[in-house]
């Protein structure tokens, strides 16, 4: 079957960014709608790719975007992240994440698109009751950006079930690292996430980098998460889209690399990396905060031939420091 145009939500965000310049190096025809609340124009190649600048809740937009582009799938990145936020604002994250979705999944269904890969996590999973977790883990999301989650992707088997909609949920890990060229990279704002966090400290942006709770039943006291590096994920993605387009059914893949690395070996790892000695703080417990987070990714390899090429923290923390210490200082704004 001839390639046709995919839709990239969220296209200009970290992981979207990611995966749009690999999906442009296989050949492939992209259009991304992003409202750039959280993304960066910077962060995509113009010339190559189009985007439309607006909400996915948008029904007039998204319209005009499937009757001019006709995408052959989506690929569903926009969201917001911040779990900290859904906790203290949950109808922004249901209204954002849950609703706004049903809008493009209309006008999927209207146009007859029927491939969909959704940025799922494994915050929808909720607190480990074994680790590794593999699919087959019960789903009890402990806050409302797991449960928006978890709930759209109920919708979307709910419409493989009406319409035949076929799915690909990629319940991503801790994503990290940035591309290996240093072209595009990480950029939240705020930033909540441990590595670029640990950077900022070394680079003196943050004063210190605060672990949370060093009282935790794990060797050496901190929480231990599983990070899987953004070309990883993008790998995951284009490989998606192949099951996909063989005709395979809707399925819900873990991303992660199967090993885990508690919060002090990262910042030992980034004080090599860095050559630097990071300032470093001690605060309690954050609530919700699970001991130990780890994937087991064998469902991925042998279902979408995925696995994790940068398993050690190491690549994933020099990647991001050759971002920071780039020409961008790690901000698209920088040079904007
Ligand atoms: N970063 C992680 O560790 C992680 C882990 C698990 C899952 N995820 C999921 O992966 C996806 C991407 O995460 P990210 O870290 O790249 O986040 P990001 O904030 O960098 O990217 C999200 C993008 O979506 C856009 N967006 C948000 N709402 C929109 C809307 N209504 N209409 C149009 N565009 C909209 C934002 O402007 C942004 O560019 C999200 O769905 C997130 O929940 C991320």
């Amino acid at each position: 079957m001839a390639k046709g145009t995919l839709l990239i939500t969220g296209g200009a965000g970290y992981i979207g960014s990611h995966t749009v310049k690999q999906l442009l190096q296989r050949g492939e025809k992209v259009v991304v709608l992003d409202n750039l609340v959280f993304g960066h124009r910077e962060a995509l190649p113009l010339d190559r790719v189009t985007l439309v600048e607006g909400d996915m809740g948008n029904a007039a937009l998204v319209e005009k975007i499937f009757a001019e582009h006709q995408p052959e799938a989506v690929l569903h990145f926009a969201a917001f992240a911040f779990v900290g936020e859904s906790v203290t604002d949950p109808l922004k994250y249901y209204r954002n994440n849950l609703a706004a979705p049903l809008t493009l999944l209309e006008a999927m269904q209207r146009h007859g698109v029927k491939e969909f890969i959704f940025s799922s996590t494994c915050a929808t999973y909720g607190n480990p009751q074994f680790i590794p977790m593999n699919e087959t883990h019960p789903q009890d999301p402990v806050n409302p950006y797991g449960a928006s989650k978890h709930m759209l992707e109920r919708v979307l088997k709910d419409c493989d079930t009406a319409w035949g909609l076929k799915s690909v949920f990629l319940r991503y890990f801790n994503a990290s690292g940035c591309d290996l060229e240093g072209e595009i990279g990480e950029d939240h704002n705020p930033e909540t996430h441990l590595i670029p966090r640990i950077l900022m400290a070394a680079t003196g942006e943050l004063e210190s980098i605060t672990v949370f709770g060093t009282d935790y039943p794990t060797p050496d006291g901190t929480c231990i998460r599983d990070y899987i590096h953004v070309n990883d994920l993008a790998d995951a993605h284009a490989l998606a889209l192949e099951h996909l387009r063989k005709g395979g059914e809707s399925v819900a893949v873990n991303l992660g690399t199967g090993r885990g690395f508690s919060v002090r070996e990262i910042i030992s790892t980034a004080e090599r990396v860095t050559g630097k000695t990071i300032p470093v703080t001690y605060g309690p417990r954050r609530a919700g905060d699970p001991p130990e987070l780890v994937a087991d990714p064998a469902k991925a390899k042998a279902l979408l031939g995925w696995e994790a090429r940068h398993k050690e923290p190491q690549a994933h923390i020099e990647s991001a420091w050759k971002w920071m210490t780039g020409p961008r200082k790690g901000r698209y704004a920088a040079t904007s």
